[in-house]
């Protein structure tokens, strides 16, 4: 055998013992039903679509190209959310996994796990100290593309990682949630994506956590903080115009995911600040009187010129409100805020819960 065919010997023999390898560490299960039309999927768009003021859930955000806007997003000079809340975690991450001890982290609206790498660096130190502590990560996301992409990156980076990736909505991920791999979980809500619920939803959602958690396990927060009106609708309107593509491509989504006919051309992007409920709101406004076919639905629309669509409701916290917005229990177990870390403009905010039985 020729040197260089040796080499390309041993080069495929790495190749393929690495895929092996990854293939190992990673479990990916896909909760979403196949048949759209007929889920409660198809359902969430008819129902809003059929309101006085038409809403779209948030979630239709993020096919693989919304995923990849977002991203565009966090990289943007006006959108301060990402780079704050990314130096607070880089400066509390070992603070954290100091508090909680060992923990199999799990994450909801994971995305590109980008953020999560502080952390994961403070769990993989612990592990390294104790290798009978497993370095597990749980990522949860609607947008299976991004999900696949970062838990591959992921299991590169950290040679010990055990993935177990949910495709599905956090309800889904949360109820379906395999037995934690260490003696406890820290369920992870980053980027503010909290805000993206309104009061009802919150409490629901807090609902869900309180269940997927055991006494003892935690639940790490990040949130948004009020400020000037000026910096939040800037934050929404970037002039390179990515949030404004971000917030169309949701039309596009549904025309594939549901053989909808929406005429991108015929919507315009409008974001602002509502000072009444502390939430940016943004809207797909109707350029047009039109009509919307979505076939796959069975329902036809009517849009006037002028009236919107209601994509996403970003709410804007208060740190003092924390203890309400974790709300009652609605059983014996209770989220408790055990520390807030904060930038020095105190913009944005993380918060380390703990569940308690009370
Ligand atoms: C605002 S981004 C935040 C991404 C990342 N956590 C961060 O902090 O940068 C929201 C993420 O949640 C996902 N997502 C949105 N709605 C969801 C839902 N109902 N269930 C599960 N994932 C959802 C999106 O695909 C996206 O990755």
């Amino acid at each position: 055998m020729s040197t260089s065919q040796s080499a390309s010997g041993s080069q495929l023999n790495f190749l393929t013992a690495s895929i092996a390898d990854l293939e190992s560490r990673l479990t990916l299960l896909n909760l979403q039903p196949r048949d759209q039309a007929n889920t409660v999927d198809g359902r969430d768009v008819v129902a809003g679509l059929k309101q006085t003021k038409k809403t779209l859930p948030p979630k239709y955000f993020y096919d693989d190209r919304g995923s990849e806007l977002f991203e565009q997003i966090c990289t943007l000079p006006e959108y301060y959310v990402t780079r704050t809340e990314a130096q607070i975690l880089q400066e509390a991450a070992s603070e954290i996994a100091q508090l909680t001890g060992s923990c199999e982290l799990v994450e909801l609206g994971s995305g590109s796990s980008t953020k999560t790498r502080f952390l994961l660096d403070a769990y993989r130190d612990q592990h390294c100290l104790d290798q009978t502590i497993p370095f597990a990560y749980a990522p949860i996301d609607v947008s299976g593309g991004i999900l696949k992409e970062s838990a591959i990156d992921l299991l590169r980076q950290y040679p010990s990682l055990q993935i177990r990736g949910l495709i599905g909505t956090y309800e889904q991920g949360l109820q379906n949630l395999p037995p934690a791999l260490a003696p406890h979980r820290m369920i992870c809500f980053l980027g503010s994506t909290l805000g993206n619920l309104n009061a009802k939803e919150c409490q629901q959602f807090f609902d869900q956590i309180r269940s997927a958690l055991q006494p003892g396990d935690y639940f790490l927060l990040g949130i948004d903080l009020q400020k000037s009106s000026q910096v939040l609708e800037a934050a929404y309107n970037d002039v390179q115009g990515v949030t404004a593509a971000f917030n169309l491509n949701m039309l596009r989504h549904l025309n594939w995911r549901f053989q909808a006919d929406f005429n991108l051309e015929q919507f315009e992007h409008f974001a602002f600040y509502n000072r009444r409920y502390q939430q940016i709101e943004m809207h797909l406004r109707s350029l047009c009187d039109q009509t919307v076919n979505l076939a796959a639905l069975d329902v036809s629309i009517s849009l006037a010129a002028g009236e919107t669509i209601h994509t996403e409701i970003s709410r804007k916290f208060d740190l003092e409100q924390l203890p309400l917005l974790l709300g009652p229990s609605s059983g014996p177990k209770w989220l408790k805020s055990r520390k807030i870390w904060t930038d020095s403009q105190k913009w944005f905010g993380l918060a380390l819960c703990q569940a308690v039985l009370e």
